[in-house]
């Protein structure tokens, strides 16, 4: 049977994609604060360490999937520290803590739960980005509360998006025989949209977000996806980071994506030929 460790699965998307996974016959380790098999913090090392030796021993050392949904709303009233170390850190601790037993799976596959807030909300912190990127997590705490947990939270998510893009094509990662990819959606009904809803500086930028489809997301077209990615269906996909947003990245952006390789632009990615040949990792952190 099929294993598959879901995070933030006592809610919304995580919830859709366990129940999914679940009922198309998968065995579904659930990751979250309450209502799940493992319970801890991923906003906190020690909460990711213990919940990867929980699922590890749940698991019995092989996993095949694994979905990160666990993450946050930025808030007025919520610390922008606490977004950088549940949405980037919480996700990147939990995918290269479970990326040792994903190896041991079978056709492993990855997908973690980015955001279109990444590439259409205006004014995207870059020193948060980069601090992400660089895993620097007390340097990205601090920027990310100077900056606040609005500007922060498409932050980790385009954080998340290249960190996964520059990792999906390595060593580590296909390198392994384990896909990963991302997801970013846009506005989803869910308990997370619920509470930004009832905010009265954040619900009425909600109320007007164009969506072409005419309605928000529902959290089982997000759970479709993430099955089609984890799956064999899903074989081809690996460093994708795929919109589902209705069309509002396409309405706000039509043009600035496909955009044309310029010819001084060189491969920025960690991935390299030798990705494909497996060969031992050597100093990657993913
Ligand atoms: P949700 O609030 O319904 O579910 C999030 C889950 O994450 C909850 O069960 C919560 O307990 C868990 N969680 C939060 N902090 C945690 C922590 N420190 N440790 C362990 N678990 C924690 O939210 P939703 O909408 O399902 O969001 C899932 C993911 O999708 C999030 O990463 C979110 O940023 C992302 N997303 C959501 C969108 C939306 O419109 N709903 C749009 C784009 C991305």
């Amino acid at each position: 049977m099929t294993t598959v460790a879901v995070t933030g699965s006592a809610s919304g998307i995580g919830a859709a994609c366990a129940a999914r996974l679940g009922a198309g016959g998968t065995r579904v380790i659930g990751i979250d604060r309450h209502r799940a098999d493992v319970i801890a913090d991923l906003g906190t090392e020690g909460g990711r360490e213990e919940a990867c030796r929980a699922v590890a021993r749940l698991c019995g050392g092989r996993l095949d999937g694994l979905v990160t949904c666990a993450g946050l709303a930025g808030a007025p009233d919520r610390p922008g520290s606490v977004l950088a170390s549940v949405n980037y850190f919480g996700t990147v601790g939990m995918l290269t803590g479970l990326r040792p037993l994903l190896a041991d799976g079978t056709s492993p596959a990855a997908v973690a739960v980015s955001s279109n807030s990444a590439t259409i909300q205006p004014g995207v912190p870059s020193a948060v980005v980069r601090a992400c990127l660089a895993g620097d997590e007390p340097g990205a705490r601090r920027l990310a509360d100077d900056f606040g947990s609005l500007a922060t939270y498409p932050a980790t998510k385009l954080a998340l998006a290249h960190w996964i893009r520059r990792q999906a094509t390595g060593a580590n990662w296909i390198g392994s025989g384990i896909r990963l990819n991302a997801v970013a959606p846009g506005m989803v009904d869910t308990p997370l949209v619920a509470e930004g809803r009832a905010d009265p500086v954040v619900g009425p930028l909600l109320e007007s977000f164009p969506i072409p489809v005419g309605r928000p997301g529902r959290p089982e077209e997000i759970a479709a996806l993430v099955d089609l990615l984890l799956g064999p269906e899903g074989g081809f996909f690996c460093g994708s980071v795929l919109l589902v947003d209705g069309g509002s990245e396409a309405l706000l952006r039509p043009t600035d994506w496909p955009s044309p390789w310029s010819s001084d632009d060189g491969p920025a990615a960690d991935g390299d030929a030798k990705a494909c040949s497996r060969e031992t990792p050597s100093g990657r952190t993913g």
